[in-house]
């Protein structure tokens, strides 16, 4: 095990000791959960003889970020500059904003980290939806006298109504707009259907793909008519990266939310082909009250995010089924509907999965790595959460 130096002193002293002894409410990862995880999207992505970026903007943590890419990950994806300075800091080197910057203060950063990272030995991508944004990222790398460029990414909208242009002839556009500056190389197209991964039906999410692929193929051909190379289509996340990575257009999963999973993803009917990610991310909370008709508990949505529906009680050996429902920033209240429930006593200590993995994890400044399961395990390592708040 690595020392781990800079820890606060409690948590520090918390490494090696038994699960039932964490504080409350706290953020805890089963580790052995999540390395099953990790090697399913392994072999998934091995299999399908396509590469794997885990969505950072997930996990926001160097350390899983570099564990991520020693299991065979191409890099890591973030959203924000910031994310991606806090992934380098931490040493990771292969990086790619999937998303749109336009702020030259912001694109200088971005300049610069594409420098920092080539004289690494990485190296840094970015997504454009537009000809304004391509000139200020030309600007900005000339400005910051990088000689090593950056690769760039046409994003198209498939589907999700957020970023990107139409695909077609709008991207093709873009594309020859992207490989007329010297410093920055076309790489291909991010096409990422974010709608698709939370619809709950298993074929509405295969349709919602499928008129995806359909779009980025028919982009993809025009550009290669246009006389430019055509080195990759990323995109993808949880929900749907079984078409994606069958359609034989897409080179590169996004996926990021598979290494924790949430409430949200298990209430959802799963595709058979999709490999079955188990839930690895907890809230650890404890009942601090408890009446006739309910308990309280001391995780509020100041412990994890609610924008994806409340948590649901995850289900120990020894626990029954209870319902969380809302009682604010700091409380939980817990009730025994069903009839073998009961409810919990005094300083009983509960795991909640919370509803969406992503801004949950951004409330923490730590994750706590659990080895040996929730129910006897112990505490095998303090993961920082280098991106917490990392929006700019
Ligand atoms: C551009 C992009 N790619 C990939 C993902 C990963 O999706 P998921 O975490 O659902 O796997 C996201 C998540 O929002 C995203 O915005």
């Amino acid at each position: 095990m690595k020392p781990q130096p800079d820890l606060p002193a409690a948590l520090q002293a918390s490494i090696g000791q038994r699960v039932d002894l964490i504080d409350t409410p706290s953020l805890v990862v089963d580790l052995d959960a999540m390395e099953r995880n990790i090697q399913r999207m392994a072999d998934f992505a091995r299999q399908h003889a396509v590469r794997w970026r885990p969505h950072a903007k997930m996990h926001k943590s160097a350390e899983i970020a570099l564990l991520l890419q020693r299991a065979g990950a191409t890099g890591a994806c973030v959203q924000k500059v910031a994310e991606a300075e806090a992934l380098a800091a931490g040493g990771v080197n292969d990086i790619y904003i999937s998303n749109e910057v336009v702020a030259p203060p912001k694109l200088l950063r971005v300049a610069r980290l594409a420098a920092h990272l080539a004289a690494c030995g990485g190296h840094l991508a970015i997504a454009v939806d537009n000809a304004e944004g391509i000139e200020r990222l030309a600007e900005a790398m000339g400005a910051a006298g990088s000689a090593d460029g950056i690769d760039v990414f046409v994003e198209i909208d498939v589907g999700q109504g957020r970023c990107g242009v139409p695909p077609g002839a709008p991207a093709v556009t873009l594309a020859l707009a992207v490989a007329r500056h010297a410093r920055l190389r076309f790489a291909g197209l991010q096409a990422y259907h974010g709608r698709a991964q939370h619809l709950p039906g298993a074929a509405e999410r295969r349709e919602a793909i499928a008129a995806a692929v359909r779009a980025t193929e028919h982009t993809r051909a025009l550009i290669v008519a246009a006389g430019l190379p055509m080195p990759l289509v990323t995109g993808s996340g949880t929900g749907t990266l079984v078409h994606e990575a069958a359609s034989g257009v897409y080179g590169e999963l996004q996926a990021g939310s598979f290494l924790f999973m949430d409430a949200d993803y298990a209430r959802n009917e799963r595709e058979p082909a999709q490999p079955a990610f188990e839930q690895a991310l907890f809230v650890k909370t404890q009942v601090i009250s408890v009446s006739d008709s309910h308990a309280v508990c001391d995780a509020g949505h100041k412990s994890h995010a609610i924008d994806s529906g409340l948590p649901t009680v995850a289900l120990l050996p020894a626990d029954r089924s209870l319902r969380y429902a809302n009682g604010g920033d700091e409380h939980g209240l817990l009730y025994a509907d069903t009839s073998d429930a009961r409810l919990p006593s005094l300083g009983h200590m509960l795991w909640l999965i919370p509803g969406h993995c992503d801004p949950t994890v951004n409330l923490h400044d730590f994750l706590i790595g659990v080895r040996g399961g929730l129910a006897a395990g112990t505490v095998e390592r303090i993961i920082r959460v280098d991106a917490r708040g990392a929006l700019t």
